[in-house]
């Protein structure tokens, strides 16, 4: 459904995507993992075009999102969950949901507040409250939620396990795997593999803006070297 293929990208004249490239398979969770300053965040970015590809593709169904303004990459039913949790913390969690509206969109879930009330319990408990009031792994819900208020086909994730509590990572453990059975396509970043191991099923390992690996947790499971060499513990 998205294939990378010969990424290069830079900040300045630092170059951090090298000749890059993986694919992600249409209704799989894909775990791209490397330690901190391997790339993730630029790669994700690099597929919204948040930050312009100096080389090579980024094909998503059929079209290079390459040179694409970000507005028409989202309009395409990418979402993307950055790194900081960005709501509007004087809006209710309501509101914040409005925000993210957008109109159906062909082969993806149309979400309503409903259903992600269902989804997100505890946001429905405090649907009221405004945002400056939710906890960090709350907000990251409310992130999230108002991301798939756009209907989203592929869903980005940078670290989502991040500086939540436990029983928050319980939850949005809970939540990827509900969104692969609602056809979601999600490609989701990370320092280390407990998280990815829950929920995840192939895995593509950066380091210094190169792909490393790429295979199933399975076997991954095999290569313990490899997982030594490039990934937090
Ligand atoms: N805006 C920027 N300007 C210059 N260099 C940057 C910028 N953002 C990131 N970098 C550098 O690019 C490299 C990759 O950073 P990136 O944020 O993509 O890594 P990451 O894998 O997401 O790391 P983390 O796990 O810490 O989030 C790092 O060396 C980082 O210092
Ligand atoms: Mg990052």
């Amino acid at each position: 459904m998205l294939d990378l293929s010969g990424v290069n990208a830079f900040y300045g004249k630092a170059q951090v995507l090298n000749d890059l490239s993986f694919s992600v398979a249409a209704g799989q969770v894909t775990a791209l993992l490397g330690r901190n300053g391997a790339g993730k965040t630029t790669t994700m970015k690099s597929i919204m075009q948040l930050v312009v590809a100096a080389q090579g593709q980024v094909q998503f169904a059929g079209q290079n999102l390459v040179g694409k303004p970000p507005h028409r990459v989202a309009k395409l039913g990418l979402g993307y969950v950055p790194e900081e949790r960005r709501i509007f913390t004087d809006l209710t969690v309501l509101e914040n949901l409005e925000v993210g509206r957008q109109p159906p969109r062909d082969g993806a879930v149309t979400w309503t507040q409903d259903m992600l009330f269902e989804l997100f319990p505890n946001l429905a408990e405090r649907r009221s409250n405004r945002g400056r009031e939710m906890s960090g792994g709350e907000q990251q819900m409310l992130t999230i939620a108002r991301t798939l208020m756009g209907n989203p086909r592929f869903l980005l994730l940078d670290e989502p396990s991040e500086g939540i509590a436990p029983v928050i990572v319980e939850q949005m453990v809970r939540v990827i795997k509900q969104l692969k059975t609602e056809g979601l396509t999600v490609l989701l970043s990370e320092q280390n593999l407990h998280f990815a191991q829950a929920v995840a099923d192939t895995v593509v390992i950066i380091e210094g803006g190169t792909e490393k690996y790429a295979g199933t947790l399975t076997d991954l499971a095999q290569h313990p070297e490899i997982r030594d060499a490039y990934l937090a513990v």
